[in-house]
């Protein structure tokens, strides 16, 4: 008997071997996620050396979002805009950390192809501590028709092309969607390079266990308050690492739900639709698991009206979900 020798499948052999399917497709989404494959090995090498580098802390500045800036949202952020600048294909970029989209190209410089949506540094509070961080990104084709490059980015999750995120942890984990189900890769630090270890992930149908900031409680809406009730009362255990690709990795690989829901000071949630919801929820729901802004609400059918935009989140295996929007549904309030 021969034992068979595993395959290894670097993330820039897996995406052209996806690409060869499609013998009409040009190469230049190959292109762009390899800038964002090098994005990730630059800010991987940047959060590890934060402490050392002393780059830890705020900038002094907040956000669009009124949020403290931390140095290193700067410096992801800086990272992906000079990885893409170039990239042929890309025709507009939006981030958390700009208020504006940023315009790579007009036409009269280059063929106009795919915008690029991201959220650099994703859960950066946790980086004082070396905690999990990510970074999150979103790919769509560009609407032609748009009469501004904000208008071509305003289109619904379910219009996504790819998506990803990339976790910064223990191990620096990328993990994509062309559309083609879920594929995760671990960073070799010996060899420089994405080596693919789950092809085609399932997230798990159910796990008793809930991801969210319980510290918000009494704040959220009372179906939120039951169904908390209802998961302690069912022998749920919490597990909450106060950044979306921490929890939504552990999600897809073990079960679960993450929930970010309404509450008094962000009554319309404080995720961002289009570079946190959007793509988590595209992962998710191509590993076969749900992901809904309330119940009867797909994330991926919300229209967009600004890049910027909150949204409530409930994510995860399809029968956590589906415990969620029983309580929802049978709440009073
Ligand atoms: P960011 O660091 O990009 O602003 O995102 C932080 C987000 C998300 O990652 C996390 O799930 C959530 O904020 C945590 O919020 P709370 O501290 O309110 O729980
Ligand atoms: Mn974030
Ligand atoms: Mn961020």
């Amino acid at each position: 008997m021969t034992t068979a020798i595993p395959e290894i499948v670097t993330l820039q052999g897996h995406i052209l071997s996806q690409q060869a399917r499609y013998p009409e497709a040009s190469g230049t989404l190959t292109w762009i996620l390899s800038a964002l494959s090098i994005s990730a090995k630059m800010i991987a090498a940047q959060v590890r050396r934060a402490r050392l580098n002393d780059v830890l802390g705020a900038v002094g500045s907040d956000n669009v979002q009124g949020e403290q800036q931390q140095k290193l949202d700067v410096i992801a952020n800086e990272i992906l805009l000079r990885t893409l600048g170039k990239r042929h294909g890309v025709a507009v970029v939006a981030s958390e950390e700009n208020e504006e989209p940023v315009i790579i190209r007009n036409e009269r410089e280059g063929e106009r192809k795919y915008c690029v949506l991201f959220d650099p540094l994703d859960g950066s509070s946790n980086l004082d501590v070396a905690g999990g961080v990510g970074t999150i990104f979103s790919i769509l084709r560009e609407d032609r028709r748009a009469a501004t490059p904000e208008a071509s980015l305003l289109q619904p999750g379910a219009q996504q092309v790819a998506a990803g995120y990339i976790l910064y942890g223990p191990s620096t984990v990328f993990t994509l969607t062309i559309g083609l189900g879920v594929d995760m890769f671990v960073l070799d630090p010996a060899i420089g390079a994405f080596v693919r270890v789950e092809e085609g992930l399932r997230i798990p149908a159910a796990s008793k266990s809930y991801s969210v900031n319980e510290g918000n409680r009494l704040s959220f809406p009372a179906g939120y308050q039951q169904y908390l009730d209802w998961a302690q009362r069912n022998g749920y255990s919490s597990r909450y690492a106060g950044a979306m690709v921490a929890d939504v990795h552990r999600i897809l690989l073990k079960g679960g739900v993450f929930l970010y829901p309404p509450t008094k000071k962000a009554p319309a949630g404080k995720l961002r639709l289009m570079y946190e919801a959007n793509p988590m929820a595209m992962l998710v729901e191509q590993a076969g698991g749900q992901a809904l802004a309330a119940p009867g609400q797909r994330i991926l059918d919300v229209a967009p009206t600004g890049i910027h935009q909150r949204t409530p989140v409930i994510i995860g295996s399809p029968d956590e979900v589906a415990a969620v929007v029983r309580q929802l549904g049978s709440s009073p309030a």
